[in-house]
């Protein structure tokens, strides 16, 4: 039995801090204490000075994503391996189906990808189309493949986007199989409106992509996603909300007692929409993604719905392309590939500008960067937990360590890096991977397929027919 010991350190977790050695064998927690004696066999770790906390979860990424006319920059041992670096122990991808194509073929598809995997995965499936078959499909994908979550695209109008008749018959199926809907919420309808109008005007450059997807455009389709699962009783996660107006519908959402889970990207928080503006096209189309960079106004709604909890989840969304993909659209900025990357960067620019900054607490960064995500998308706490029983997916993480983040010396496949130049303090040391150091003071030591695919169970039904019975006591008459 291989085994190692965290020692010295202050273990942090969603609900509390402790000093504790932690012991690991065989790619599992075996014991949290303080004072834990080694083995002369054991390894140890001194972890004097630092915290030991889980790994991060980034529950949106699209590595080896064909999207756009390319594919994503990054694969799955690449994003994996940059997701380490910087103290992500466990993605979940998406995968996407094109129309007419069938969930579980596609399904095989990203697990055949995922293979190379550095570190442990999971899937959304996304429903793109609808018919009897992708019906039964999702009945398999939840019972069979280890899959509690479906995505639906709002955006993207002529490819991946669904209709409302789409939205509510997965929304209902979804309900029925007690797993979870996600949207990417946007009017794909105005947005290709809009584009049709600002490229009449002669406006073909970056600036288009952010003036075609105005926030109205986002918390149109965020509110409409609400009363859609609301009238069938179905939780729903909105994924990547960029803007205060989206942050009000959810508000009064959860005011009204439904359960509606809410992602913000890295990203989102600490980008603004000035880099549209730039006067050079490599720059600004670098950051052309859907939603758009905000205004600093959203920037700090954002920050607070996340220090209240509105927010639950911290994300990259890492769909990362080069200058010369980006370039497709050097005539139309509609044909610019949607997407960023900082899957290495999250949970740096998370410490730095949430708990450094006094938003956050070390045990809220906990909760925002894994413990809730592993809840939500019913992982915990075999992952977003350091305690027994528990992978040892686990970062050492000194408070006091600064990182110069560069796209010069970062680990993500990808020219480019959004936080170019930021300084940061609060940083992993080492970073663990079912009990294997998979970095450690700068070095990656990852291997190719070490990471292990993670199925997702389904949420308890009784959950599924409360809610129902709660939001939807109307609908209920009428069926
Ligand atoms: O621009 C983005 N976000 N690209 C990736 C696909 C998506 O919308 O999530
Ligand atoms: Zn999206
Ligand atoms: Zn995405």
């Amino acid at each position: 039995m291989s085994s190692l010991l965290i020692r010295g350190g202050t273990v942090v977790n969603a609900d509390l801090s402790r000093r504790a050695d932690v012991l690991v064998a065989d790619g599992t927690i075996r014991e949290v204490a303080p004072n834990l004696e080694a083995s002369d066999k054991t390894e140890t770790i001194d972890a004097g000075g630092c915290l030991v906390m889980p790994g991060g979860i980034d529950p949106h990424t699209h590595l080896e994503y064909p999207f756009m006319g390319t594919r994503t920059s990054e694969d799955f041992f690449t994003g994996t391996s940059a997701a380490v670096a910087g103290g992500t122990t466990m993605v979940i991808d998406f995968v996407i189906p094109d129309a007419g194509q069938s969930p579980i073929d596609a399904y095989s598809v990203w697990r055949a990808r995922a293979e190379k995997s550095a570190a442990d995965y999971g899937f959304h499936v996304a429903i793109t189309w609808w018919d009897d078959s992708v019906r039964e499909a999702m009945g398999t994908l939840v019972g069979e493949l280890g899959i509690n979550s479906f995505k639906h695209f709002m955006a993207y109008k002529g490819s991946i986007m669904v209709d409302d008749a789409v939205l509510i018959r997965s929304f209902e199926r979804a309900r029925e199989l007690g797993a979870l809907c996600l949207v990417h919420a946007e009017n794909g309808d105005l947005v290709a409106h809009a584009q049709a109008a600002l490229l009449g005007k002669g406006i073909k450059g970056p600036i288009g992509h952010a003036l075609s997807r105005p926030p109205e455009v986002e918390a149109e389709a965020a509110h409409r996603a609400i009363r859609i699962a609301q009238v069938l009783g179905a939780p729903l996660y909105i994924v990547h909300n960029s803007c205060a107006q989206s942050l009000a519908a959810l508000e009064r959402a959860r005011h009204e007692g439904q359960r509606v889970f809410a992602e913000v990207l890295a990203g989102h928080l600490l980008i603004d929409d000035s880099v549209y503006r730039s006067d050079s096209w490599d720059f600004a189309a670098a950051h052309v993604m859907s939603p758009p960079f905000r205004s600093r106004e959203h920037q700090a709604a954002l920050w607070r719905g996340l220090e209240t909890g509105l927010l639950h989840t911290t994300a990259t969304d890492h769909a990362c392309f080069c200058a010369e993909q980006k370039r497709m659209g050097r005539d139309d900025f509609t044909l610019i590939p949607n997407g960023t990357g900082s899957i290495e960067d999250r949970m740096h620019v998370l410490w730095h500008h949430g708990v450094n900054a006094g938003r956050l607490t070390e045990n809220e960064f906990v909760a925002v960067t894994s413990a809730n995500a592993a809840r939500i998308f019913n992982v915990y706490p075999r992952k977003g937990s350091v305690s027994v029983g528990a992978d040892a997916d686990i970062v050492v993480w000194d408070p006091q360590r600064e990182r110069l983040i560069s796209s010069k010396t970062h680990h993500q496949k990808v020219d480019i890096n959004l936080f170019e130049g930021m300084v940061v303090r609060g940083v992993n040391v080492v970073t663990m991977s079912r009990g294997h150091v998979v970095f450690r003071e700068g070095q990656l030591l990852t291997e190719v397929g070490a990471g292990q695919f993670v199925p997702r169970p389904p949420f308890a039904p009784v959950n599924a027919s409360l809610q129902r019975k709660r939001m939807a006591s109307a609908l209920d008459e009428v069926t």
